[in-house]
């Protein structure tokens, strides 16, 4: 058992969720790297150990009861609590299919499949609740724990209805919103613990979700994450952030 600080990412073998490693443990935190794939996650964590980061692959499929469950069981043997939670993890399915050449999305809310709609759920809105459920013992033995939920400004019901410009991508952006809902669900739950509950919205980011279409860096995407997992006490819970501040739900 180590004293260290312990941090867990979720889908952090690429992409937005594997910079937020990078950057928690450049903050001296033991970083679990959350990856379904045992090729690709200790890929990814050897990488970052050869930049000479204490980051470690943790088997964790969140769409998944029994892969949660083994995940925790895993950690529990080797750690005592965990004090950060970054709930990364996500999936856009047929989004990149439905942009335009342009870069606008153009799948109408009629035409979204029902299947890709429940895969999204499945890893965006029930993941979170998976692992934080199953990781809330470690968490409630940290002195100050912190979780960080991936939201999206497609959650924001505010956005979509103000602004005709926002696209109109039903699945994905309802799951962020049901998440921004489980995130302030939780928040409350959790506050009398002292755990903290944010959702990060880290902007049009660069990664494999939009075929790289996105026109921010994983660096700036992380900004507002890492801000949100390492706040001190009495910062704020149960809100929606980007890099500049509240957002409207
Ligand atoms: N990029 C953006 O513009 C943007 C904007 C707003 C919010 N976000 C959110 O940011 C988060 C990270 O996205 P990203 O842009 O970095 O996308 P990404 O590069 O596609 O990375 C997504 C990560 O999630 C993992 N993942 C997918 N399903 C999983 C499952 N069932 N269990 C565990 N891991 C799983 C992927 O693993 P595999 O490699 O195994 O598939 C991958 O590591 C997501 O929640 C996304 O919704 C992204």
């Amino acid at each position: 058992m180590t004293t260290r600080k312990n941090a867990l990412v979720t889908g952090a073998n690429k992409g937005i969720g594997r910079e937020t490693v990078r950057r928690l443990a450049a903050l001296d935190y033991k970083v679990w790297l959350g990856a379904r794939d045992a090729e690709r996650g200790e890929t990814a964590a050897q990488a970052l150990r050869d930049e000479g980061f204490d980051v470690e692959w943790l088997a964790l499929d969140v769409a998944s009861d029994d892969s949660v469950a083994a995940a925790a069981k895993t950690a529990a043997a080797r750690i005592s609590s965990v004090d950060v939670l970054v709930n990364n993890a996500g999936i856009a399915p047929g989004y990149v299919e439905a942009l335009a050449p342009d870069g606008r999305y153009q799948r109408p809310p009629s035409q979204e499949d029902i299947a890709h709609m429940k895969a999204t759920y499945d890893v965006n809105v029930f993941g979170p609740v998976r692992v934080t459920r199953a990781f809330l013992p470690l968490l409630q033995t940290s002195p100050a724990a912190r979780i960080v939920m991936v939201s999206s400004y497609l959650g924001s019901l505010a956005r979509a209805s103000g602004n005709s410009q926002s696209p109109n991508v039903m699945g994905y952006g309802s799951s962020k919103t049901a998440l921004n809902a489980i995130s302030l669900a939780f928040a409350r739950e959790l506050a009398p613990h002292g755990i903290m509950v944010n959702a990060a919205a880290p902007g049009y980011t660069a990664t494999d979700l939009n075929a790289h279409r996105g026109g921010r860096t994983v660096q700036q995407a992380a900004e507002i994450i890492v801000r949100l997992a390492t706040l001190e006490p009495g910062g704020p819970t149960g809100g929606y952030f980007d890099e500049n501040g509240p957002l409207p739900w």
